[in-house]
């Protein structure tokens, strides 16, 4: 084959053979014209790709993913503020103290899957060290030594816990309480709070008991 290949001098019908002109190793190859259906596909990308990339980045219709995902957590977080002023508007120091008493259970369970590694048990934040056997420090406040640095009323240990230690505040022996309003329900927080009340009650004693319109 001597003439010099032109564009569209490939096989026409099928089963015709025109080869190409370049050999290696003894190997040449078919000049095919690709299938329409083949040529069809290809362009409709290209063409696909073009509008995707222009509505992707030129419009406001294709949101990103990282858009999206964006959009889902300020949903959440607005819900969760809801909810928050919600259970929060429904609370008072009257109702935790006295209304919430069948939530003491449900309050123990979170306090033992969340609370007691820093502040033990007993509520006592002391634990026995596995080397001197001494009780010492289990790093968070003691709840039954009838001090409450952050305000002993059950609103403000609500405040403490939703939104742990305030800022600029220097902790406890430096360590400051993360704030379980991330991980807890508003309702879980009353929920654990009424078990704290559950066991140092004399600390609560003066709350007198919600008026009687009031409910839970
Ligand atoms: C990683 C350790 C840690 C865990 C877990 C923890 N706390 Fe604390 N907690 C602390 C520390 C430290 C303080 C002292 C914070 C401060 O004074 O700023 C504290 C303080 C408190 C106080 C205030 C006590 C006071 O004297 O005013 C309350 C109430 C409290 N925690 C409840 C909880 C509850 C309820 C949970 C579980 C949901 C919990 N804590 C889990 C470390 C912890």
């Amino acid at each position: 084959m001597s003439q010099e290949p032109k564009r569209g001098d490939f096989a026409k019908k099928k089963g015709e053979i025109i080869l190409r002109e370049h050999e290696f190793d003894g190997i040449q190859e078919f000049d095919q014209k690709l299938p329409n259906w083949w040529l069809f596909t290809f362009f409709a990308a290209i063409a696909f790709f073009v509008a995707y990339w222009f509505f992707y980045y030129a419009t406001p219709w294709v949101k990103s993913p990282q858009k999206t995902i964006n959009d889902q957590i300020i949903a959440i977080q607005e819900a969760k503020l809801a909810e928050l002023a919600k259970t929060v508007a429904s609370l008072n120091d009257s109702k935790l103290v006295h209304s919430w008493k069948d939530q003491v259970p449900a309050g123990e369970a979170i306090y033992v899957k969340n609370c007691l590694q820093c502040h033990a048990a007993d509520l006592s934040a002391m634990k026995s060290d596995p080397i001197s056997g001494k009780m010492v420090s289990a790093g968070g406040r003691p709840l039954t030594d009838h001090v409450w640095e952050h305000g002993g009323k059950p609103m403000q240990m609500f405040k403490l816990i939703n939104e742990g230690t305030p800022p600029g505040k220097p902790g406890f022996n430096g360590a400051k309480m993360e704030a379980w309003g991330q991980k807890l329900s508003p309702v879980e927080i009353a929920q654990v709070i009424s078990y704290i009340i559950s066991k140092v009650p004399e600390d609560f004693k003066d709350i007198p008991p919600p008026e009687p319109e009031e409910k839970k």
